[in-house]
């Protein structure tokens, strides 16, 4: 049987060009999607691919405005029972939002696969190409499915939910976190660590009529209540502290949170480190604190938007969601 696959396109390094194989500079999101297939034709991948050209810019730019028709897409595609799987080509700087994002709002019918690059496609060392083919060896396999979104960087491939950029340089720029990858992969192997852990036709969110807004606030030595205040506005909806060590912040700062939370603002705390597992600490219940558990702050941010998006704003019920129940 031909394995089908559907490309959705918007942009990134995966699609940049430099004019020179060794400059530094470069602008992503020049090559559009059927020259980009063109390109890939001649390397024997083993899978039919289509592609569509959702937007071709800079993940920096990446928001509602492109996720809603990556997301109209992608639901379209998996509608589709010619459709074995969905590559998204993606800017690594949010690729983990737009992962994540994705992870929540599909169903996990068939593999979702998010790939980028870190250096253009005219340079020396071009690590797209074979992220590209990997990421078809992933989405080619029925078993990647019930893995939810999934990202391939530099052979490796991770779960939407743990997988994080850490590196501005280099090819091994994504690390996982709590599992630190689910599998291993070349454009001719591909090895799973452990079993799946989706299935169903179902997505845990609806997509949203629109996101609302909440603003990640970076805790630091010195922090305030008046740094809080000055980043928190009328419309604003809910608030996730990239706090220090395990959610923690400055006392004046807590203060002002609180004040927040009590007047039905939404407060995760989650951790400005690396690999911060936040858990919840006796206060936050009179505080109405939500922990953000392992999530990262930018994917504290989804998960919270979805929620209140969906109507949920009890600090307990946000609190389960955050906790996976
Ligand atoms: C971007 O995120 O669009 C630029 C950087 C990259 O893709 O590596």
């Amino acid at each position: 049987m031909t394995t089908r696959l559907t490309v959705l396109a918007t942009g990134g390094t995966i699609a940049g060009i430099a004019g020179s194989a060794i400059a530094q500079d470069y602008r992503a999101g020049e090559i559009g999607i059927e020259d980009y297939l063109e390109r890939v034709g001649g390397l024997g991948l083993g899978a039919e691919l289509s592609g569509t050209q959702i937007a071709n810019i800079d993940s920096a730019d990446i928001g509602p405005a492109v996720w809603r028709p990556l997301h109209a897409a992608a639901l379209a595609a998996l509608a589709d029972e010619n459709c074995h799987g969905i590559i998204v080509t993606h800017g690594t700087d949010t690729l983990e939002e737009t992962a994540f994002l994705l992870d929540l709002t599909l169903p996990a019918t068939q593999p979702v696969v998010v790939v980028g690059a870190m250096r253009p496609a005219d340079a020396v060392g071009y690590d797209g190409l074979r992220n590209f083919a990997n990421a078809v060896r992933v989405a080619s396999d029925p078993d990647a499915a019930g893995r939810g979104v999934l990202a391939v960087m530099g052979d490796r491939v991770f779960a939407a939910r743990d997988v994080y950029k850490v590196r501005t340089r280099g090819t091994e720029a994504f690390r996982g976190f709590p599992r630190e990858s689910v599998g291993l992969v070349t454009p001719a192997s591909l090895e799973w660590f452990g079993a799946p852990w989706r299935s169903g036709t179902e997505a845990a969110f609806a997509w949203p009529e629109a996101l609302p807004e909440v603003v990640i606030l970076y805790a630091y030595a010195g922090f305030d209540g008046a740094g809080v205040m000055r980043q928190v506005g009328e419309t604003t909806r809910g608030v996730i502290v990239a706090g220090v060590g395990e959610g923690n912040m400055p006392e004046s700062a807590r203060q002002a949170l609180i004040g927040l939370a009590r007047n039905g603002i939404a407060v995760v705390r989650a951790s400005r480190a690396d690999e911060g597992l936040v858990d919840r600490e006796p206060e936050d219940e009179a505080n109405r604190f939500v922990a953000a558990r392992a999530l990262n702050p930018q994917k504290a941010r989804i998960l919270l938007q979805l929620l209140l998006a969906g109507g949920t704003s009890d600090p307990a019920a946000i609190q389960r969601a955050f906790d996976g129940r």
